[in-house]
Formats: structure tokens, sequence, C-alpha cells
């Protein structure tokens, strides 16, 4: 039988009074299920979200380090969520940690997350038993978990399944170092995802210097579908250019005639403060 083109939960939802019926639509749903563990691509799909080839490489990939330098709004936080989803649905109790510089901006990307498991929620999939705004636990014993940017106070997680570093070339390296070990005895994943933010730090580094087992995937804003030339062309006009090719173009800038170093104004910049003005 073929995958019904409503969502899963609407299929179990409609059921029948034919036992037959039923029993073939459980059926159906319990394979595509399958196939939706075996490749997260089809999980995506359902969620809403078509990925774009790199994307499905990442979603597909069985690298246990990757690092991904691309442009603003192509999609990372997207598809690392979907990742972090699809590790917590299929694969009892894992932990999975998202990270970023603040903790504003892990619960952003825990709520794209969440949308994400609202999608896909189906009666045949584990269920969600505890919810906040920092975390969610399934009922395979599966936990999702979003941790503020100081090191300081992300310690005592172990055997993590999947560590997720959002805006990683903003992270602390005291942070990255403090949190790597959790990843020691569970075999686990590590995603860096994030544009340049200077010649500077571990993403820098790592992108730069890096070991082969590195999975290295750069995406510059004209590969991205969903951004236009004509607002690529404004944004050229209209930012300084060692922005812009940070931003877009995955350039890893110094600005050699500025007053202040990169790594001056970097360390000047506290990303717990809320921006007065939301582009
Ligand atoms: N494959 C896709 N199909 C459709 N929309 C997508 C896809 N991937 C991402 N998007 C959409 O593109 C927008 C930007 O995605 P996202 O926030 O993941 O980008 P980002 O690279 O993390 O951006 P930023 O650098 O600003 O954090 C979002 O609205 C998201 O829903
Ligand atoms: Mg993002």
């Amino acid at each position: 039988m073929d995958y019904p083109t409503t969502t899963l939960s609407d299929n179990y939802d409609r059921l029948s009074h034919n036992p037959m019926w039923n029993q073939a639509m459980r059926n159906a749903i319990k394979e595509r299920l399958e196939r939706e563990k075996g490749d997260p691509c089809l999980m995506a799909e359902r969620a809403g979200i078509l990925p774009d080839n790199w994307q499905s490489d990442l979603l597909r990939s069985d690298a246990k380090q990757m690092i991904l330098n691309c442009s603003r709004q192509s999609g990372k936080s997207t598809i690392t969520a979907v990742l972090g989803l699809h590790t917590a649905l299929f694969q009892d109790n894992a932990l999975i940690l998202l990270l970023s510089p603040s903790l504003r901006q892990s619960v952003e990307l825990f709520k794209k997350l969440k949308d994400f498991y609202t999608a896909v929620a189906s009666p045949f999939l584990p269920t969600a038993t505890e919810e906040s705004t920092l975390r969610l636990q399934f009922s395979n014993g599966s936990r999702v978990v979003a941790l503020p940017g100081s090191e300081s106070t992300v310690r005592g997680y172990s055997a993590v399944s999947l560590l997720i570093l959002d805006e990683a070339s903003r992270i602390d390296d005291a942070l990255y170092f403090s949190v790597k070990p959790m990843l020691a005895t569970s075999n686990g994943k590590l995603i860096l995802l994030s544009s340049p933010y200077g010649r500077r730090g571990v993403f820098y580094d790592i992108w730069e210097n890096g070991a082969d087992d590195w999975l290295r995937i750069k995406i510059v804003a004209s590969q991205c579908p969903r951004i236009s030339s004509a607002f690529l062309e404004s944004e050229r006009r209209t930012l300084p250019a060692f922005w812009f090719d940070q931003e877009y173009m995955g350039i890893f800038c110094e600005t050699m005639d500025s007053v202040f170093s990169f790594a001056d104004i970097a360390a000047a910049i506290d990303p717990n403060v809320k921006p007065l003005i939301f582009l």
C-alpha cells in the first residue's frame, strides 16, 4: 500500500470499522516509519522540509564529526534540528544537546526541533512525556536539552548521542573544550555549524586545520535556492565587504585596516544581551 498523503497521525485517527482496512493502514504506517528510521530525509519531508542536496548529505552521513561553514539563512539550523529529532525518535535513550553562544539562541534551535516533532508525531512513534522550554523527554528514554553557552553551567552531561553547536564560530573555546569529553564514551556525533566570524577560535581552527575525520560542508549564499540574487546584490552593495564575505560567502576575514582586531571586537560582544531591535 502506498503511503497516504495525510499525516500518519491523521490516518490513525481515521481508522475505519473495517479491521482488515485498519490492519493494512497500520502496516503501511509502520512500514513508512521503518523507512524514515533508515532515511532521515523521509522524516524531513513529512515535517515539511524537502532537503537541499547538502542537507540530504548531512542527514544521511555516518561521519562522527561535521563542520558546516554555511551562509546565513541557508538552512543549517533547520537541518540539524531535523537530525536531532530523528536521533531522539529512532534511537532509544539518546541524549541530544543543543548549544549556542547564548541560551536564547539554543532555545530558538530547540523550538525548531519541537515544531518538527509536532509535525511528525504519531502514535507509532515515541511520545513526548515531559516538555518544557528547555527540555523534551520521550517515552523511549531519549532527551533533548537546550543549554546556555557558558562553560560553568553545561558540565554534568555524559554519554551524549548528538552534540549540536549552533553559531559555533561565536562559541567560547573553553565551552567547546568542556563539552567535547561528553562524547568520549558514547561514540556520539558532533556538529559545529556557523557562518565564519573572523580568523579566530575553535570553529576557524577546525575548519582550517582539523583532521580528515571532519566532514566539511561549505555552502555560500548563491547555492541556496531560497536566497534571491537580487537580495544578495543589495546586501553586497550595502554591507562592508568583509561582513558580506563572512555572512554570505563563507570567508574567514581579518580586517587589516580596523582600529581593533577582530578578536578584540568579538571578545567585547555579550551574546546574552538581547538586541534592542529585531530585524
Ligand atoms: N530545505 C528547505 N526547504 C524549505 N525551507 C527551508 C529549507 N531549509 C531551511 N529552510 C528555511 O529557511 C529559513 C532559514 O533556515 P535556518 O534558520 O535553518 O537557516 P540558518 O542557516 O540557520 O540561518 P542563520 O545563519 O540566520 O541562523 C527558515 O525559514 C527555514 O525554515
Ligand atoms: Mg541558524
